[in-house]
């Protein structure tokens, strides 16, 4: 084992935006453990890509909505640390799992607000809490928020409002957890192709055009323009981003 090499834990790394920062982690020596909810297959592929690039990674099953689970996940994550990497801490959190739903606040739900409140706003809180003790001294947390905190489409006004929570709960943790040199920050893309929405942004033609010109860039996001992001913010160079939320949208409705 390499005595130097740092680990991240990527939730929802099984696809889309938290797969593709795996991979951009890898490719700058950090070792990676994705989550993944369902889709096993998928996260093994991704621990497999990152091996087979001479990286070490691992997937471990979470469910960001179950607080539940928490101490029982927090357990597999101890003796996965211990087991591969022979540590009983890693270096950097990124609380990306999750999902969209678009619904008209005038009919939204409370089952549709509650889910979204479980995996957006209290798993990002209390995932990071039980996994505190774990995160090394000057490391990092990245929380996922979301263009839709600055600006405003039709639909998305709780899934947006959980993300606005998650922006201020990561300036209340840079505050009280940066005496360990543990920097917090949140990256907030916007439209980009995945799964996410049904897979709207990546897969129909009109909705792609239709957001392309809300962007000054010209064009939807796609996953490599976000875990690059990710994976810089783990870096040294960055080390002075603190409490800050990124933007990685490409001007999107400026
Ligand atoms: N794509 C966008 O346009 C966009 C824009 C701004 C922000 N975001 C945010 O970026 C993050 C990732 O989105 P994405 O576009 O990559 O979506 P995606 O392609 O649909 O991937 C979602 C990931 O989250 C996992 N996940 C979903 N529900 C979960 C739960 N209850 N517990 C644990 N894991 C769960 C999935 O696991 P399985 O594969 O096992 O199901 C999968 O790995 C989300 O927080 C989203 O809100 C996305």
């Amino acid at each position: 084992m390499n005595d130097f090499r740092k680990i991240a834990l990527v939730t929802g790394g099984s696809r889309g935006l938290g797969k593709n920062a795996a991979l951009a982690l890898s490719r700058k020596n950090i070792d990676v453990i994705v989550t993944y909810h369902t889709r096993n297959e998928e996260a093994e592929a991704v621990v497999r890509e990152i091996e087979r690039t001479g990286g070490r990674a691992a997937a471990l099953q979470l469910d960001a909505g179950d607080t539940a689970s928490f101490g029982a996940f927090e357990s597999r994550l101890a003796d996965l640390l211990r087991e591969k990497w022979g540590r009983e801490q890693f270096d950097f959190l990124t609380n990306n799992a999750g999902f969209g739903i678009n619904a008209p606040l005038a009919s939204t739900t409370e089952e549709q607000f509650d889910s979204l409140m479980n995996v957006h706003v209290k798993g990002v809180l209390f995932l990071t809490q039980k996994l505190l003790p774990r995160i090394a001294d000057n490391g990092s947390v990245i929380n996922v928020s979301t263009g839709l905190t600055r600006f405003s489409l039709e639909g998305y006004g709780a899934y947006a409002a959980m993300k606005g929570a998650v922006e201020i709960l990561t300036k209340y943790m840079a505050k009280e957890w940066g005496g360990r040199g543990i920097r917090v920050n949140t990256i907030a893309p916007g439209a980009i192709a995945t799964d996410f929405g049904g897979g709207v942004t990546r897969d129909n033609p009109a909705a792609r055009e239709r957001i392309g010109s809300m962007i000054a860039l010209g064009r939807v996001g796609e996953p490599d323009d976000i875990g690059g992001v990710i994976a810089s913010l783990c870096t040294a160079d960055m080390g002075w981003v603190n409490a800050q939320r990124v933007e990685a949208s490409g001007g999107m409705l400026i």
